[in-house]
């Protein structure tokens, strides 16, 4: 039988000669934290095209709640996050990716600091909270718990003032152009064939490529993600013969608020970092039966154990406690948490918060090398769309937009380096591909979507 994914190596059938096109020195697929992160460093050599396949405000960064992990306090140390970071990767993280990223993370946070993002404060100094796995206090947060949305329009206001960088909102990848266009051994990236409800497909090619298309999580029922994260960032390089690594790997973040018939939302690590105890539906405190480390364990201890609850409780959640914060502190600490709970009727400062896991961060990607090169010649990938090996088989808790900004940074200056040195002008070679006629019925997308969701729930 014929392969089907070498037959349909492109989504749609299509002739480039009569499709618009658009050329680029660097073209970066997505617009959270890596994407802008590598789109302002690739503007520092040259023109620069980022695509959003929703709003810009659309990401998991907009909606990162915790912070960026990064040694701040003089009582901590690089090795130690280092450790935190192997362990809770359970033996499978890279070390020498780890301290490579890891080394350089207080640096990053000076910098997004220069470009204006306003960390929080106590006392003069960078606020410091924790979060699950970490053994100090080291997560730079912003707005209380609303880091993302604060970091994400530093980025974009940053990137929108760099000479030469466009933003392309609302523009979808369909397909990674290849040169040859079926891809394989020794075939080069060469752009992408898009879909924008107002343009149409276009063909937009660029000497070189940044993937930072986000991840998976909206492919279960429980998840802490934006619909958008849907995994066409991994699909699309998959068709065109991208290596991918640890797939498998998906992380549940414990917390995520429970309320039968209403839209999960996260309640961030940092609540537990708080003091915040988790209680099952008797009321009894149960983190300690299973680490040492107790509410404020690894994600993937805290959510397993919560499930193992649920089940021999009967219950489709455990509660969260955090009525020793007091309502009012917690509403300042935790603002964008305290107003979802409070929509459902939920005062923090009274009443106990139902939740449980949800599907939270894709671990595998695009593998990558140290400096984000895919297997593919001309495409680079960071953020959640690639796989460094820094989280290994289980992320450490506010380690993703701290390497999201490092490696989004190297992919930038590295593709637009690279893409300086490449003089001769973009060829507009012909692409063409038929993929052959289907004899089935149509597909009944909403159908396959939903029953794809409850099958991941
Ligand atoms: C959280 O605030 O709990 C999420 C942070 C993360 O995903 O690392």
């Amino acid at each position: 039988m014929a392969n089907p994914y070498l037959e349909r190596r492109y989504l749609l059938s299509f002739d480039s000669r009569l499709l618009p096109h658009i050329f680029t020195d660097v073209l970066v697929i997505g617009s959270g934290a890596a994407g802008l992160c590598a789109a302002i460093e690739a503007a520092q050599h040259g023109q620069v095209i980022v695509l959003s396949k929703d709003g810009i405000d659309q990401s998991n960064t907009y909606q990162a709640q915790g912070g960026l992990a990064a040694v701040i306090d003089e009582a901590d140390s690089v090795q130690s996050h280092i450790t935190d970071t192997l362990t809770t990767a359970c033996g499978m993280g890279d070390e020498q990716v780890i301290r490579d990223v890891l080394s350089v993370a207080a640096e990053q946070i000076q910098q997004l600091h220069q470009w204006g993002c306003e960390f929080d404060t106590e006392q003069g100094r960078i606020a410091l909270g924790r979060e699950g796995g970490h053994t100090a206090d080291r997560i730079v947060h912003a707005a209380g718990d609303a880091t993302g949305m604060v970091l994400s329009d530093v980025l974009v206001k940053h990137a929108r003032s760099q000479a030469g960088l466009k933003i392309f909102e609302e523009c979808f990848v369909i397909d990674l152009l290849t040169d040859p266009p079926e891809g394989g051994n020794g075939s080069s990236c060469i752009g992408a064939i898009t879909y924008h409800h107002r343009y149409g497909l276009q063909i937009i090619r660029a000497k070189c490529t940044i993937l930072a298309s986000g991840g998976a999580g909206a492919l279960w029922r429980e998840t802490s993600n934006p619909l958008i994260a849907t995994a066409d960032g991994a699909a699309i390089a998959f068709r065109a013969g991208v290596t991918l690594g640890d797939m498998e790997m998906m992380q549940f973040h414990p917390t995520t608020l429970y309320v039968a018939g209403g839209t999960r939302s996260l309640i961030s690590e940092a609540v537990r970092g708080e003091g915040g105890t988790l209680l099952n539906r008797e009321g009894v405190r149960f983190m300690a039966e299973y680490h040492e480390m107790g509410e404020l364990a690894p994600r993937d201890v805290v959510s397993r154990a919560i499930l193992d609850q649920m089940i021999k409780t009967g219950a489709t959640n455990v509660f969260l406690d955090v009525r020793h914060i007091g309502a009012e502190a917690f509403a300042k600490r935790f603002p964008q948490i305290d107003r979802q709970c409070r929509s459902f009727g939920i005062n923090p400062g009274d009443d106990l918060i139902p939740v449980h896991p949800a599907a939270h961060y894709m671990i595998g990607g695009a593998r990558v090398d140290r400096d984000g090169r895919t297997s593919l010649e001309g495409l680079l990938s960071c953020g959640e769309a690639a796989c460094t090996g820094l989280h290994g088989a289980n992320r450490l808790a506010s380690n993703s937009l701290t390497e999201a900004v490092v490696m989004g940074r190297r992919c930038g200056d590295l593709a637009g380096r690279e893409s300086a040195q490449i003089s001769n002008s973009i060829s507009a070679g012909r692409i063409e591909w038929a993929n052959p006629q289907s004899t089935r019925t149509e597909l009944d997308l909403a159908d396959i979507r939903n029953s794809l969701r409850s099958l991941m729930c």
